[in-house]
């Protein structure tokens, strides 16, 4: 008989909205178990210790102190996430943390480097790097087929209603959240250019505004161009003031071929008159509360990040690997806040 595996024991700290997308992800998976779970708010972890058998906490250092664990998945406030990942560190656990990895660049970079020393796992959620139309775009990128990216442009218009803030208790402020459609939504989208483009940033000039959002004072609009040291210029331009979510857009002019794609579909048109594209699988598995807009591809960067716990494959998204696009989120921020004043 072949050996059992060893399953990982995992935690989920925060359980809030997204946390059905680790939970139901971490159910389905062979290699983990959920062991604990924590929220600061009782009754949320309650609830899920209830339905998954495991113990409930509301303090993620009693939960790190008590419980022998391999990993965690941090489905915080954004500002919470390098302080958690660090005390987990500490504690000798690997960590999966929701995006961003924080809302300043030292805290983020101070968790990728405590990683390090305690040759511990740190794992950045961009759950739509798995998405099938990106993982084409990206392959046509890298095996050299669409030539040199020469140029990229991003639009995401999406609907947050004051309600959407009204709900949350860190959304939509500076001190927790970071900032509004930027380091939210369109974070997903930057992540996908930068990712393809893979080069270092030469430049950003942005601007932004809140162009309505009354309850909040973080931008919910924002356009800038980032000039890439490899020469790729790459617009963008987002808001969460529209009417509806419409799907996002991301363009590539690349000397090959053109490339259209968003979270479902790619169309590649190479310049010799061939073509390829890819669409999203049918999703089967019912995230409760899930939205749309999330994608349903956590799970493969779930995945992902259990088999390299257990020493089977690297790391895919590590920290240091999404330093570059937290970097980037940072300097569009950095300039971005000064055109609001
Ligand atoms: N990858 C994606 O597409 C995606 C989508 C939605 C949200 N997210 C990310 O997931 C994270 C959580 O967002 P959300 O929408 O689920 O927020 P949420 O407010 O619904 O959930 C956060 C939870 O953390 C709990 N919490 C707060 N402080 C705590 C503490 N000190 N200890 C323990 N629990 C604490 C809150 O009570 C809440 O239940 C954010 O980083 C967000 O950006 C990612």
């Amino acid at each position: 008989m072949v050996g059992r595996m060893k399953k990982l024991r995992v935690g989920v700290i925060g359980c809030g909205r997204i946390s059905v997308m680790h939970l139901t992800s971490i159910a389905l998976l062979e290699d983990a178990e959920l062991v604990a779970c924590c929220d600061i708010k009782k009754e949320r972890a309650e609830a899920v210790a209830e339905k998954y058998g495991v113990r409930a906490y509301v303090s993620y250092e009693d939960m790190l102190d008590r419980e022998q664990l391999d990993a965690v998945h941090i489905c915080l406030p954004h500002y919470l996430h390098s302080k958690v990942a660090c005390y987990a560190f500490e504690k000798g656990v690997n960590v999966l943390t929701e995006k961003p990895m924080d809302i300043d660049l030292a805290s983020a970079e101070n968790a990728v480097k405590t990683a390090k020393e305690k040759n511990l796992l740190f794992g950045v959620i961009f759950q739509c790097r798995y998405n099938n139309s990106a993982q084409l775009v990206k392959r046509a990128v890298e095996s050299g087929k669409l030539g040199n990216i020469i140029t990229a442009r991003s639009t995401l218009t999406w609907t947050r209603p004051d309600s959407y803030y009204a709900e949350s208790d860190w959304k939509g402020t500076w001190d927790k959240e970071g900032g509004g459609v930027v380091i939210d939504q369109a974070i997903h989208s930057i992540d996908l250019v930068n990712w393809l483009v893979d080069s270092e940033v030469e430049s950003v000039s942005c601007s932004m505004a809140n162009r309505g959002h009354k309850a909040v004072d973080v931008e919910d609009s924002a356009e800038g161009l980032i000039t890439y040291k490899n020469g790729v210029k790459y617009g963008f331009y987002c808001m969460n003031n529209y009417g509806c979510d419409e799907p996002i857009e991301i363009r590539l002019y690349c000397e090959k071929g053109k490339v259209v794609f968003g979270y479902d579909d790619a169309y590649i048109t190479y310049n010799d008159g061939t073509h390829e594209e890819a669409h999203q699988d049918e999703n089967t598995t019912d995230y409760e509360n899930g939205k749309d807009y999330w994608g349903v591809w956590h799970i493969r960067q779930i995945a992902q990040f259990y088999k390299a716990c257990l020493g089977l494959e690297p790391l895919d998204i590590s920290g240091e690997r999404a330093l570059s696009t937290h970097r980037l989120i940072m300097e569009i921020y950095n300039q971005g806040k000064a055109s609001m004043k």
